[in-house]
């Protein structure tokens, strides 16, 4: 039941090597590029802690692999952000195809 988005060929498990990921950005920096661009991240900055985590939450149920501790990191650091940061919106690092 994980595909109402089944165009997306995000629904299966992901699998990340979280070692040394330590930091909220080094979550959204190694986890958050499996399914979809930062594209997608960089236009919903600027929101809340309560945007944010419903979303989060919303991926890990899509699969994201991150336990609580991790959202909330994730969850910070994104609500911490001004709409258009850099470290998300002109991130340099592998993206997945389109
Ligand atoms: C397992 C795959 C997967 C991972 C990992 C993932 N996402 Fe997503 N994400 C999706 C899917 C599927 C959608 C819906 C795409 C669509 O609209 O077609 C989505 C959409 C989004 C959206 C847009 C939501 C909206 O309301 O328009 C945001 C923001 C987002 N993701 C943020 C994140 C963040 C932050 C992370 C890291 C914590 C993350 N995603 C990790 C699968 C994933």
């Amino acid at each position: 039941m994980c595909c109402l988005a089944a165009v997306l060929a995000a629904c299966a498990t992901v699998e990340v090597d979280k070692t040394g990921m330590t930091t909220g950005d080094d979550y959204v920096q190694g986890v958050c590029n499996q399914c979809h661009t930062h594209e997608r991240i960089c236009e919903k900055l600027g929101k809340d802690s309560d945007y944010w985590s419903g979303t989060v939450g919303f991926m890990r149920m899509m699969g994201a692999p991150l336990d609580d501790s991790e959202k909330e990191l994730v969850v910070n650091h994104l609500a911490s952000l001004d709409a258009g940061d850099p470290s998300i919106c002109q991130a340099t690092y592998e993206q997945p195809p389109e």
